[in-house]
């Protein structure tokens, strides 16, 4: 069966693109078919943008980190002599060797995946045959193969991404000509502005291996319904708190054709509210803030892998990778303005500020694993929406969108 056409009707899935009152969920194999999920990689993922990390970790001309992407394509994200980000393979133009894999691991590691790396080069030279590559990734350097007739290294480069930089974020693209990513952004940009995030700087990324299918975090994430239920142990969000009830639960801008945010600003029950114990935030304010502003939050995803909560003292960014259907790859970090980083006891603060939000998935990550293991199951149901299963329906929408384009373009 081709990737491009869909293993399960589309005609079966748009029960759940409707409005809250009718809509049900997805059926149990969008969350675990490896067909359905090699369909939704192309349908989705060979062509929208991914997030692979900040601007502001590589700062300098020659700095790069490498990071696989959909679990099989090694990229690099590298600052080029001219200040701009590459994306680009790292796959050697000459034996397929990833470039950016160390020369030699100790017996233990032989046959574990090649790791990721980072770090600041003049040119990437891969250790195999020494193939070397500027920062452009066009081949500068092949040795013995001017030996060879009619070869010539110009006419060799590793595959650049389609890049593009929006508030501080790196997003690549595997289609050859996407539409640009920050005027389908644009309905957020006034919610955003104040926080001037692509101003922020980010903690050192981390990641984690994820034992269940993308849509099952980016649902939790952006899903009020259970943060009013699952969390309320953890955090008040009713009363005079609009943002849990309010902000997740219908109140998002529409979905408006061709854009890939959704999610929406809530106000707090308290200014500076924080996602710890004690409930305020730990940091003070981002200084660009006002006193209004103090009080909103704003919950925001990127689609298809970038989320986002923002607070008055800081935001969360997770990048969710899918890397098979039942398995994904998270990477994480917290931004802030660079006075909050500069702050005496800014490592003491931020060991709070993560044991504060891990509480949260001490919760969320188990229940997320157990959802996993329910959507295998034969029982499994397609249970009718909530109103505050909002965010299910919209993304339901936005991929059926993509789902229904990557069929039509399959037709011969
Ligand atoms: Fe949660």
């Amino acid at each position: 069966m081709s990737a491009t056409r869909c293993p399960i009707p589309l005609s079966e899935l748009e029960s759940a693109a409707r409005s809250t009152d009718t809509a049900i969920g997805l059926p149990p194999a969008c969350y675990t078919d490896p067909g359905f999920w090699r369909f939704e990689q192309a349908a989705v993922f060979d062509t929208e943008w991914l997030c692979v990390g900040r601007a502001s970790q590589i700062p300098e001309p020659g700095d790069y980190f490498t990071v696989t992407l959909l679990g099989a394509e090694p990229v690099i994200a590298v600052r080029n002599r001219d200040g701009r980000i590459n994306v680009m393979s790292a796959v050697c133009r000459h034996r397929a060797m990833c470039i950016t894999a160390p020369a030699e691991r100790p017996e233990p590691e032989w046959f574990a995946p090649p790791p990721e790396s980072s770090g600041t080069v003049r040119v990437f030279r891969c250790p195999y045959h020494w193939w070397t590559y500027d920062l452009d990734g066009r081949l500068v350097g092949a040795p013995e193969m001017s030996g060879r007739p009619g070869f010539d290294r110009t006419e060799i480069a590793l595959p650049r991404l389609a890049t593009e930089e929006w508030q501080g974020f790196i997003f690549c693209s595997f289609a050859a000509d996407p539409a640009p990513l920050g005027p389908r952004m644009a309905p957020f940009d006034e919610m955003l502005a104040p926080y001037r995030l692509d101003e922020m700087t980010t903690t050192e990324p981390e990641t984690l291996s994820l034992p269940f299918n993308w849509k099952v975090f980016a649902e939790n994430f952006m899903d009020a319904y259970h943060s009013l239920r699952l969390h309320a142990s953890l955090y008040d969000f009713t009363g005079a708190d609009t943002a849990g009830e309010t902000l997740l639960a219908g109140t998002f801008p529409a979905l408006e054709p061709g854009s890939i945010g959704m999610g929406g600003r809530g106000r707090t029950g308290f200014k500076d509210r924080g996602m710890n114990p004690t409930q305020a935030a730990l940091f003070p304010p981002i200084p660009t803030l006002t006193d209004e502003d103090r009080w909103n939050v704003v919950y925001l995803y990127v689609a298809p892998t970038l989320l986002l909560g923002v607070h008055s003292d800081s935001a969360h960014w997770l990048a969710v990778q899918p890397v098979s259907a039942a398995e994904s790859l998270m990477t994480s970090g917290f931004l802030f303005p660079e006075s909050t980083a500069k702050l005496k006891l800014f490592d003491q603060l931020l060991e709070q500020h993560k044991r504060g939000i891990g509480l949260f998935y001490d919760q969320d990550m188990p229940v997320a694993v157990a959802s996993q293991r329910g959507m295998g199951s034969r029982f499994a149901p397609r249970g009718p929406l909530s109103p505050q299963d909002f965010f299910r329906s919209q993304l339901a929408e936005w991929l059926l969108e993509h789902y229904r384009a990557a069929e039509s373009a399959d037709q011969p």
